[in-house]
């Protein structure tokens, strides 16, 4: 059996052209334009002569409501608007509302729009449908950990179909940030560390929810966020600067963004960070030149939360008005929730400030995205029944879950051997700890319309599992304790002595302890929980020491929105399971992989650090002239040296690196080949396709069938431009039952061999290319070949 991978973008491709930087309102309308467009639809000539015949009636305060969007319904930001929303739509002084949940409630804003406004226009419905709407899947950085695209796709169709149901037509997602500090809370939203595994997962979220057809009835427009570089955050804090050379820029955090528009993606969220001291939401770079100009991105950008009116916070204007016209001369087409568009516009517009074509591009960009939608045609959401979860949405979360969880540790205990999957000898369960039970932590962060009273707790499923020998403690509470919120609010630490007493009582009745720890997904997780402590927080790691002294064996479950710091775990705890927040299916799907039902097969998609001082903390490391033991791409050093580049208290290394993951079984791998020794530089230029293929066997060396995610690293080792020790090129989930072998080939092209040089332009050069093929970033069966 052979499996021939098919690349999985080609979001590099593009040639680059380097032109001057021109304003949005100075940019060529779609009658002029010649260039490719990633989405045909907004590209359409008939689609965009509807456009311009509408734009054509409209008046100035009419085009300027396009570009205004309010929350009219809970707030997703600080202070929220409390406008007559009723009376704006009427006006046609709001071209979306987000937040507004439900058919009923979306069809009474709607009926307004388009029965009341003079032009009957409809309104788009914005809402941050992120990992499902009523059917809770997994968080994004879970998701990610399956590296299966078709996987993601298919979550996003089932979020689609449940989001139009819900009235909404436009979803906040995906979230494509590279993300690369564990401190940063808005990790769990993203894919994680890397750029090419972040572009493929990108791609399939846009397919997933827009099905290349917006105008289906079950497809919604996508707003891939946050435009731009919001991972990269300093020091992880939430909305802080961002600051990084162009190169880094275009290498590492531009291409998930660039994949999602290549996809068709139809609107961007511009985010809050600066780059390189030019706001986001204010920067004709990124907007301008490198969206439109470079990618030809034809939909609209929203800012992010309010985003606009703290331009005046990032002071790069004296007032409203002029920070307003940097944001709309850069590419922001639309407001959400700043409301100076709608205040400060017009006037700038009159006074010749602003020029009205600007406006105009904006408006157009947004009408083409209603258009697409086929938003004149079908305003309105039928009514449905309210939403139960049916068997189908069941069955989906469940075995979407169980491919999220990642086997981080499955050691031999003396006398008992690997504690998992969990056999018979484990009559008597003792489940312990503050998540055991937490049908809201299950859900995780960002959970839309999910209802905890649908998930299904790690208690729930193992006392279907267990009946009477499930022993149950909670031990501890997440927050207890010496952590952040505590001490926030400025209450006495509570004593858990009694309750860790009491769940060591349990454990030791138990033939085996499960503990469920980790994070507070609403509290510690998602946006503006940035820590600078990445421990298990409060008296979690007091219980599970005061458990593992009891001698019994002890399972760690971790259920985190990030990279937990659990070096004492990792030396002591012979089994640990990071299973994210797993959604509405999660307890199940947990117990699912602890009895063995589900093989593991997920892979981290971050790095977990030894001690938080590490972060940021990713494989993909730039070589230093001084490597040390940690660098990947040398041997460790072999004397006392002191002049290395490393810490002299900690490893360089990741505890849990960037690919790993256990299984049930073992893969052992075949030495990898490549299908020529040099690859001629022209024929990578010319860009026709793959230039090469690398192929390995991977077989299944133990005993359960399994499934394996093949991975594929290069390093490029001599260029103009430094290049990172080890970068993922390629890879592939292979099933194999025990015995079975494949041939799996990664092919390779410009796209995997090109970067950015000095002068931000995506060359190739002559170099040799080393590979390496495996499970893991730490893979070490080694070939390689060059380009001449
Ligand atoms: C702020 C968040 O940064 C963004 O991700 C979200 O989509 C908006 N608020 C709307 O809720």
């Amino acid at each position: 059996m052979s499996i021939r991978i098919k690349p999985v973008q080609s979001y590099l491709s593009a040639a680059f052209q380097i032109v001057s930087l021109a304003l949005a309102g100075a940019t060529a309308c779609w009658a002029q334009s010649s260039a490719p467009a990633p989405n045909a639809q907004l590209a359409a000539k008939a689609l965009n002569q509807k456009v311009e015949a509408l734009l054509k009636q409209m008046t100035l305060e009419e085009k300027i409501g396009q570009t205004v969007q309010y929350s009219a319904g809970f707030a997703t930001g600080p202070s929220g608007s409390k406008l007559s929303y009723d009376e704006l739509v009427a006006r046609g002084a709001a071209g979306s509302l987000l937040n507004v949940i439900g058919a009923e409630h979306a069809n009474h804003y709607q009926h307004i729009a388009v029965e009341k406004s003079r032009l009957h226009i409809p309104l788009l419905f914005g809402d941050d449908v992120i990992h499902g709407d009523r059917t809770t899947f997994p968080v994004p950085l879970g998701l990610a950990a399956s590296w299966d695209p078709t996987l993601i796709a298919g979550v996003a169709r089932t979020a689609a179909v449940e989001a139009r149901a819900d009235g909404v037509n436009w979803v906040f997602s995906p979230m494509v940030d590279i993300a690369r500090d564990a401190r940063w809370g808005r990790i769990v939203e993203s894919a994680g560390e890397d750029p090419y595994l972040g572009s493929a997962l990108a791609r399939s979220w846009v397919e997933g929810y827009q099905q290349g057809d917006l105008s289906k009835p079950d497809s919604v427009a996508v707003s891939v966020k946050h435009f731009a570089a919001y991972g990269a955050a300093i020091a992880g804090r939430d909305y802080n600067a961002t600051d990084m050379s162009d190169i880094t820029l275009r290498q590492v955090y531009l291409p998930p963004y660039h994949a999602a528009v290549d996809a068709g993606a139809a609107t961007l969220m511009s985010s809050f960070n600066s780059i390189n001291g030019v706001p986001a939401t204010a920067n004709p770079y990124t907007l301008t030149q490198i969206l439109r100009k470079e990618w030809h991105f034809d939909g609209f950008v929203v800012s992010d939360w309010g985003a606009v009116s703290e331009l005046l916070n990032h002071s790069i204007g004296p007032d409203g008005a002029t920070v307003a016209r940097k944001a709309l001369e850069a590419g922001v087409d639309m407001d959400m929730e700043g409301n100076l568009y709608a205040t400060t516009i017009a006037a700038q517009v009159r006074s010749g400030e602003i020029p009205e074509k600007v406006v105009d591009e904006a408006a157009r960009r947004i009408l083409r995205v209603k258009f697409a939608l086929g938003l004149f045609e079908h305003p309105f959401t039928p009514v449905t029944p309210a939403y139960a979860p049916t068997a189908a949405n069941r069955a989906q979360a469940r075995a979407v879950a169980a491919e999220t969880i990642v086997l981080l540790k499955n050691d031999p205990v003396e006398g008992v051997g690997a504690l998992l999957p969990l056999g018979k000898a484990a009559k008597t369960v003792a489940l312990i700890g503050p998540l055991a039970d937490s049908a809201q932590d299950m859900l995780g962060s960002w959970d839309a319309q999910g209802e905890p009273k649908f998930a299904v707790t790690l208690r729930q499923a193992l006392t279907e599992r267990l009946g009477g020998h499930l022993l149950y403690a909670p031990g501890c509470g997440v927050l207890s304790g010496e952590d952040e919120k505590t001490l926030l609010e400025g209450k006495p630490a509570p004593d858990d002595a009694a309750s860790i007493a009491e769940a060591v009582e349990a454990a030791k009745k138990a033939d085996v302890a499960v503990l469920a720890l980790g994070e507070s997904a609403d509290w510690m997780t998602g946006e503006a929980t940035s820590r600078t402590r990445l421990g298990l927080p409060g008296n979690q790691e007091q219980l599970l020491e005061a458990v593992a002294a009891t001698g019994k064996p002890v399972i760690l479950v971790l259920l985190t929105g990030r990279p937990a710091e659990i070096k004492w775990a990792g030396a002591h705890i012979p089994a640990i399971v990071e299973a994210w927040f797993p959604g509405m299916e999660g307890g199940h799907a947990v117990a699912d992989v602890l009895f063995g039902d589900v093989n593991p097969s997920a892979k981290l998609t971050v790095s977990f650090p030894r001690a938080v001082g590490q972060e940021p903390l990713y494989y993909a490391q730039l070589p230093t002239g001084r490597p040390a033991h940690g660098d990947l791409s040398h041997a460790p050093a072999s004397g006392p040296e002191k002049y290395q580049s490393r810490y002299i208290d900690e490893d360089n290394s990741a505890l849990f690196p960037f690919g790993w993951g256990l299984s049930y079984t073992r893969f052992s791998y075949g030495q990898p080949t490549v299908s020529k020794a040099e690859v001629g530089l022209r024929d990578l230029e010319a860009g026709r396709g793959p230039d090469l293929t690398v192929a390995v066997d991977v077989r299944n060396a133990g005993s359960v069938a399994g499934t394996e995610v093949v991975q594929l690293y290069l390093r490029n080792t001599s260029a103009s431009v430094e290049q990172p020790v080890r970068e993922l090129k390629g890879f592939a989930r292979v099933t194999l039952q025990p015995g079975e072998s494949k041939h799996v080939e990664f092919p390779l092209g410009f796209d995997e061999l090109s970067f950015y040089n000095v002068e931000s332009k995506q060359v190739v050069e002559p170099t040799t290319y080393k590979v390496w093929v495996g499970g893991s970033s730490l893979a070490t069966a080694e070939t390689s070949f060059k380009v001449e």
